[in-house]
C-alpha cells in the first residue's frame, strides 16, 4: 500500500553533514522525497512532536537536543514506507542497531541517534501534519518507479 511516513534528520545529523549520505539511503532504496522543510524547530514544537514521551527521564534532554541546531523534515512516499522506513532507520539506540541501517552505520548514543522516522500510519498522518501543509507535499511521477514496482 502506498504510504507517506514522517521523516526528520535531527540536529547531529545536520551539522555533521550527513543530509546527503542520509537522502541517498532513501532514493537508492527506490522511497520518493514529496516535501522538504530545513528549520531550527522550537521547544513548543518539539513538545508536541514527542508528547508520548513527555514525563519520561530522558525527555528534557531529547527537547534540548532537538532544538539545539537545525533539522530537515521531509515526508517520504513508498509502498509500505513507513515499516520500509523504519528499517532503514534501524533500533533507537545506535550501539545496538544493525550495521547497513542509518544508526547503526552513523551514531553511538540513543541521546544522538541522527533521525527520526513514524512508527505507525497514525503517527506518520499525526507528524505530517504537524510540519507540512497539505499543499506543501508534492504529487508527481517519475520514470523510474516502473523500475521499482513490478
Ligand atoms: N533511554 C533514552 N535515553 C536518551 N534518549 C532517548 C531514550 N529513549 C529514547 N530517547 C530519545 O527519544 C527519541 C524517541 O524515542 P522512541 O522510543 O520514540 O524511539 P524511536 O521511535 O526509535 O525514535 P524516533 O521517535 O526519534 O524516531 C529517540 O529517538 C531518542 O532520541
Ligand atoms: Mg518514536
Amino acid at each position: 500500500m502506498m504510504e507517506r511516513s514522517f521523516v526528520m534528520l535531527k540536529p547531529d545529523a545536520v551539522s555533521r553533514k550527513l543530509i546527503g549520505r542520509i537522502l541517498s539511503r532513501f532514493e537508492e532504496k527506490g522511497l520518493k522525497i514529496v516535501a522538504l522543510n530545513f528549520l531550527q524547530i522550537d521547544e513548543d514544537l518539539a513538545k508536541t512532536h514527542y508528547g508520548e514521551h513527555e514525563g519520561k527521564p530522558f525527555f528534557k534532554d531529547l527537547v534540548g537536543y532537538i532544538i539545539s541546531a537545525p533539522s530537515l523534515a521531509m515526508v517520504i512516499e513508498g509502498d509500505d514506507a513507513i515499516s520500509v522506513i523504519r528499517k532503514i532507520v534501524g533500533a533507537t539506540n545506535p550501539k545496538e542497531a544493525d550495521l547497513g541501517t542509518i544508526r547503526g552505520d552513523f551514531g553511538m548514543d540513543t541521546g544522538r541517534n541522527i533521525i527520526h522516522a513514524s512508527d505507525s500510519p497514525k503517527s506518520a498522518e499525526r507528524e505530517i501534519d504537524l510540519f507540512f501543509n497539505r499543499d506543501e507535499m508534492c504529487d508527481y511521477e517519475v520514470p523510474e518507479d516502473s523500475w521499482v514496482y513490478e
